[in-house]
């Protein structure tokens, strides 16, 4: 079974004013299309590699063959990031957080502001093309780092409860050069009930009974 590009949950202007259509059009059908496409060009020599999800292709980038290596990094982490990006965001979003990621925020960052303004530093910060994540390790504790291109946490085994896009794909149109204007705009479109969704499935890999072993 090929890769398949998700559907867009929403319209391509639903995240106006944040988000426009157009970047949403391009951003979702030749970007992400384009690293769907090139992700099932890339497998097409390996029959036995055709089974398994994008997440367990980029988990153990050393067991993929050499001469595919480099695409499949690149494209089934594009694949896997957006189809989270999208899920992530919804029109009418933002606000406070709530339920368990609000209660995780506040315990490791103090409070939501302060959270934010760390996360919009590592994004500003991240030279050249990649993303931003609010990451849970695997002693229950969640960090937020950056990495370049479209390498994902799950490669350094670590979990991605949460990322923005800071590639200027996904803001150029609107925002320019102003890279600091869409990770502040940003948070207006965040889709917190999805995002403690992908906390449920890290915390229930990583109960803090198990912190520290
Ligand atoms: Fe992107």
């Amino acid at each position: 079974m090929a890769h398949e590009l998700p559907a867009l949950p929403y319209d391509y202007s639903a995240l106006e004013p944040t988000i426009d259509a157009q970047t949403m059009k391009l951003h979702h059908d030749m970007h992400h299309g384009a690293y769907v496409k090139n992700l099932n060009a890339a497998l097409e020599k390996y029959p036995n590699l055709q089974s398994k999800s994008a997440e367990e292709l980029i988990r153990d980038l050393n067991a993929i063959p050499e001469d595919i290596r480099a695409t499949v990094r690149n494209n089934g982490g594009g694949h896997v990031n957006h189809s989270m990006y999208w899920k992530i965001m919804k029109p009418k979003g933002g606000g406070d957080p709530s339920g368990a990621i609000a209660e995780v925020i506040k315990k490791t960052f103090g409070n939501f502001k302060d959270f934010q303004t760390k996360f919009n530093d590592a994004g500003v910060k991240q030279f050249g093309s990649g993303w931003v994540w609010l990451a849970g390790k695997a002693s229950g504790e969640v960090q937020i780092i950056s990495t370049p291109n479209q390498d994902n946490p799950i490669s350094q085994g670590l979990f991605p409860i949460f990322g923005n896009d800071v590639w200027e794909h996904a803001y150029y149109l609107k925002y320019n050069n102003r890279r600091p204007e869409y990770l502040a705009a940003w948070w207006n479109v965040v889709n917190w009930e999805e995002i403690n969704q992908r906390l449920k499935t890290f915390q229930s890999h990583h109960e803090p009974a198990l912190a520290g072993r």
